[in-house]
């Protein structure tokens, strides 16, 4: 009968026996808990063969690049490269103000920077990266085979068809038949840390469809400080797991405020936090009015160029948990 421990044993043997005793893999990673655990267990297998690529989209969260480079080097002995490639999607991303564009924008300069990293990899170890990790479980193996409406976008980062073909690579997804929850049990055992084992899900676009309207560095640093204050809170008070998924976002209008003895005309920070098993439909988490108050009082005086703070009470449907 299936346990943990031989999973482990016989995936790693697998992967070996796959790769070859000289063969090289890359991968990218995004600090979610998928893409981690796939590239510790490729570590595992195959040390430093395995190369990981973590692209700075220039919209992560506050410090999380940062974060994610020194768990995954220091803390897993992962061989990580960071790609800051945050200009070049900001650049892009100018002007831009619809949700699907900006997210076809950022799944093709992915696309384009993670095949240059490869390209690099590839000369430097002279031809002989053969494989790409990917961190694909059982249910996006599901929704890609069964599902194609709206959200069949939505894996951005699993759109690597092209990318597979332009560089005869094969792919490898160790973690393919494995549910959210085993994957979490394997992370565990692999000695990945408990905050990211439990990381919320992010979105590949990132804060981009977290801030309405354009997308400029002034408003990916005010989002990214509201969310920062939201998400420590909601740890401090003991949330974050009860929480499936939870942000701050930066809406496009502004409303009238005093501060101190000034009147100011500010922008609205919208706070969404859900509970939800599948996420295809969930509701929102009922915080205390105490806990609110904490949030908004800190948001409107700590994040300059913000003056309100509302709480968002829509359920899904017919609400999407992102408002983009
Ligand atoms: P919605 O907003 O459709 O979100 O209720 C359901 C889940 O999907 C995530 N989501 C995305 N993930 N790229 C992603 O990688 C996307 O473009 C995207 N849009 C939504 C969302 O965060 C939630 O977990």
């Amino acid at each position: 009968n299936w346990t943990m421990e031989r999973f482990v044993d016989t995936e790693i043997d697998r992967i070996r026996k796959v790769v070859g005793a000289t063969g090289q893999v890359i991968g990218a990673v995004s600090g979610g808990v998928d893409s981690t655990v796939a590239a510790k267990l490729m570590h595992e297998a195959i040390g430093d063969r395995f190369h990981a690529i973590l692209v700075d989209n220039g919209v992560m969260r506050l410090n999380e690049c940062k974060t994610v480079h020194k768990t995954l080097t220091e803390g897993l002995g992962i061989n990580l490269t960071v790609v800051d490639a945050s200009e070049e999607f900001l650049g892009k991303l100018k002007g831009v103000e619809d949700p699907e564009k900006k997210r076809k924008i950022i799944g093709n300069t992915f696309i384009e920077v993670f095949q240059r990293e490869s390209e690099r990899v590839m000369r430097e170890s002279g031809g002989a990266v053969d494989f790409l990790l990917q961190g694909t479980l059982y249910p996006d193996v599901i929704e890609s085979i069964s599902f194609k409406g709206p959200s069949a976008t939505i894996k951005t980062h699993h759109n690597v068809g092209g990318l597979l073909e332009n560089m005869k690579l094969k792919l490898i997804e160790p973690l393919r038949e494995l549910f959210k929850d085993e994957v979490r049990v394997l992370g565990t055992k692999l000695g990945i840390p408990e905050d990211l084992v439990w990381r919320h899900p992010f979105p590949g676009p990132g804060i981009a469809i977290r801030i309405l309207g354009e997308v400029t560095p002034g408003q990916v640093a005010i989002a990214r400080k509201a969310d920062h204050i939201f998400i420590e809170e909601i740890k401090a008070a003991g949330l974050y797991r009860k929480i499936s998924q939870a942000y701050a976002a930066l809406l496009p209008v502004r409303a009238v405020g005093v501060m101190g003895d000034k009147r100011v005309y500010d922008q609205v920070i919208a706070l969404r936090a859900v509970e939800t098993t599948d996420y295809m439909t969930a509701d929102w988490f009922d915080f205390d009015g105490r806990f609110l108050r904490k949030v908004a009082g800190r948001i409107v005086n700590e994040v300059d160029g913000v003056c309100r703070v509302v709480y968002d009470v829509t359920q899904k449907p017919p609400g999407t948990i992102e408002l983009q």
